[in-house]
């Protein structure tokens, strides 16, 4: 990348059905910050098997957010798309990164601690040193920027502080990357339960997938949990009409005083119904162009490969230097 843009990673585990979660939090974001920097888009399947997946499924659900990535705007041609375990390179550096992160603050990610709790039977070491594989996806690249949703703030924190102190030993290695968290769907909320985040592994109602079909979306969005009040305002305490409020706003571009005049004096029946059209509408686009992408094998694996090979360059250039760093013999 042998230009003056600035540049931006990402990723998304394959392991769930995506929801409108991931979309408004950082896919759609992706698609417009594409045209502006060096970007680089990866599948995460490492980070997935923290979680016990079941092989079949996994492979499968690649695919799909491959799919899924190019059907909502990532294109190949602009950007670097591929898949983790491709480049081998992230794992050999998260290694180089673990003996720099201590076992304290570890400790302290809010998401390994939610995550044990849900997964007691399988708190493994993968799941506590998660933070150091994301800092080494991103630090490999260089990343100025990572486009993500708020609930990966802390992550970007301790990607931060393993990155200056890698510097502080050896010198300027790492650039020091910043979040980018948009306020508008930068945390959208289940719609049944709106004090919890919307997550890809619930797969009951509070969840609208990006692939859900138009029926399911606006049926959801109709039982959607509001309050007793009537009043289409955003304000505190009204945790599930704020959450359609971002959700609108987010999907139609409308600010919140847009959406409050439009909705005066209409009921909470009626707001859902136009929530879940417009997001129906959306995602019915996507869901169109996610069919043609998802049955052209040859050029979901062309996508791959040349994603990889991209990837695996500038990967080595920062792996390399970091071994020498590090001490390591260069390889005769
Ligand atoms: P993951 O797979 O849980 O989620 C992918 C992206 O979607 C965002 N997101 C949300 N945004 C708004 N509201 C929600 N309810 C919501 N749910 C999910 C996430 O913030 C994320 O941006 N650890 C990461 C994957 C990862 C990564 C990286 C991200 C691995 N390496 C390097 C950036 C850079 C994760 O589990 O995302």
């Amino acid at each position: 990348m042998l230009n003056d843009k600035k540049t931006i990673f990402s990723g998304i585990q394959p392991s769930g059905n995506l929801t409108i979660g991931n979309y408004l939090g950082s896919l759609k974001n992706w698609v417009t910050l594409q045209d502006e920097y060096n970007s680089l888009f990866c599948i995460v399947d490492l980070h997935a098997i923290t979680v016990r997946q079941i092989p079949a499924d996994l492979r499968k659900r690649t695919l799909e957010v491959l799919a899924l990535y190019m059907a909502c705007g990532l294109d190949p041609e602009k950007s670097i798309i591929f898949v983790q375990s491709h480049v081998p390179a992230h794992a050999e550096l998260s290694w180089v990164l673990g003996c720099y992160t201590m076992f304290g603050e570890l400790s302290r990610m809010t998401q390994f601690k939610d995550k044990s709790e849900k997964n007691s039977q399988n708190v493994n070491a993968g799941l506590f040193t998660y933070p150091v594989l994301m800092a080494a996806d991103i630090l490999l690249y260089q990343a100025d920027l990572v486009p993500v949703g708020e609930d990966q703030k802390q992550h970007l924190e301790i990607t931060r502080d393993i990155a200056e102190r890698f510097n502080g030993v050896y010198g300027d290695t790492f650039t020091i990357p910043e979040p980018f968290i948009r306020k508008v769907g930068g945390k959208i909320m289940s719609i049944s339960e709106p004090t919890k985040k919307m997550s890809k592994s619930d797969s009951g109602d509070g969840s609208v997938c990006i692939l859900d079909d138009r029926d399911t979306i606006i049926r959801k969005f109709k039982r959607a949990v509001t309050d007793s009040d009537c009043e289409i305002k955003f304000s505190e305490g009204k945790d599930g009409i704020n959450n359609l409020i971002m959700i609108y706003s987010a999907f139609s571009g409308k600010t919140t005083d847009e959406i409050e005049a439009e909705f005066m004096g209409n009921g909470y029946g009626n707001f859902k119904i136009a929530v879940g059209e417009c997001c129906a509408d959306a995602l019915g686009k996507i869901k169109d162009k996610y069919n043609l992408y998802i049955s052209d094998k040859a050029q979901l694996e062309a996508v791959m490969r040349t994603g990889s090979d991209k990837a695996s360059y500038l990967a080595r250039k920062t792996l390399s230097k970091v071994y020498r760093k590090v001490g390591f013999v260069t390889k005769p």
